[in-house]
């Protein structure tokens, strides 16, 4: 694997676009910002670049990978949409909504982005200059989050360094990302919505906006290959769940339980879900196992907690 010397640029940066297209162009990986995590981007369209994302993250060949579009229009280009994914897209985008449509069969993405599925995943990002770069590129870029295959989700570009410095020539660093988890994954079979991902849009958020139900994920239907039980891995064990802190634990708090450090205070699901993995991070240098207060079950309570289930969950890649 190539080494490199990883340059960080704000955003504000005059050159920033400039630089991130042209290490993309040349078929080089840039870390790039979004509204939910950081993203380890590639040009879509150039295999040997995306096959460098699955070699840098670790990540398995069959799990496959979101492309970010500038827009609808460049979406429909790929995938094959139909008045339910074409209102969702109007809706939802820009924003934290990942849609998993049949690929378009002449469709110019590199095989490794969909790992062997007749489905391409696309996603439009809330943020203006990751839509810029992608503009300017004139390709859909393939981005999973910024961070070795498993482990903790990057919400800001020292995050990405911990996990990546060396490994990639360039990140844009664009500060704390806004939601701090990864976009709602929605799959659409026989006219049905069916979710594959929790995340900040939830369930309930695109029934209102739809009037569509929609359903669980099933797995006999859709599957979500990268949807491993364990990941989101931070080095200490996990404890969820804890009321109070045991011997040898760190407690992360919300709402009426104080802990060591809070997710929020005031019990507020949003900024809970925009402090989880910085503050699981924070409390990984501890070296104590994380004990993590109950978080409830509702709204964005629920992508909260799938991140939560699975970075506690027993690893299979110790
Ligand atoms: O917010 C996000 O979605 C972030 C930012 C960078 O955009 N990206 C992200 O990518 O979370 P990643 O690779 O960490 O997670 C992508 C998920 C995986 O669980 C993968 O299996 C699923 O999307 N996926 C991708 N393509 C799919 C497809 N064609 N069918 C079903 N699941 C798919
Ligand atoms: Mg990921």
């Amino acid at each position: 694997m190539a080494t490199f010397k990883t340059q960080v640029v704000s955003e504000a940066e005059k050159g920033a676009v400039t630089a991130a297209v042209s290490c993309l162009s040349k078929g080089q990986l840039v870390a790039i910002p979004t509204e939910t995590v950081y993203g380890l981007a590639a040009d879509a369209t150039e295999h040997s670049a995306v096959q460098q994302i699955f070699e840098v993250k670790g990540r398995p060949s069959f799990n496959p990978l979101i492309c970010h579009v500038a827009g609808p229009e460049m979406a429909k280009k790929f995938v094959e949409v139909d008045p339910i994914s074409t209102s969702l897209m109007e809706k939802f985008w820009p924003g934290p909504l990942t849609l998993v449509l049949p690929a378009k069969k002449d469709s110019r993405i590199a095989d490794p982005v969909s790992a062997g599925l007749n489905t391409l995943a696309v996603r439009c990002p809330d943020k203006e200059i990751t839509r810029t770069i992608i503009d300017e590129l004139g390709h859909p870029i393939a981005a999973p989050s910024a961070n070795p295959s498993g482990k903790l989700s990057p919400t800001s570009a020292d995050d990405v360094l911990a996990g990546l410095a060396g490994k990639i020539p360039l990140v844009i660093d664009a500060g704390p990302s806004r939601e701090g988890i990864e976009s709602t994954i929605v799959g659409i079979k026989d006219e049905k919505l069916y979710l594959l991902r929790p995340g900040t849009i939830t369930a309930e958020d695109i029934s209102e906006k739809t009037s569509l139900p929609v359903f669980d994920r099933d797995d006999n239907e859709i599957t979500a290959p990268g949807q491993l039980l364990s990941h989101y891995a931070p080095n200490a064990p996990v404890r969820l769940n804890a009321t109070e802190k045991q011997a040898g634990e760190v407690l992360i708090g919300f709402g009426d339980i104080e802990g060591d450090m809070t997710l929020s205070a005031s019990g507020n699901l949003s900024e809970a879900a925009h402090n989880l993995f910085k503050t699981i991070r924070f409390a990984d240098k501890s070296g104590l196992t994380i004990a993590v207060a109950p978080i409830p079950n509702t709204g964005v309570g629920i992508a909260i907690n799938d991140r939560l289930h699975r970075a506690a969950a027993p690893r299979e890649n110790p």
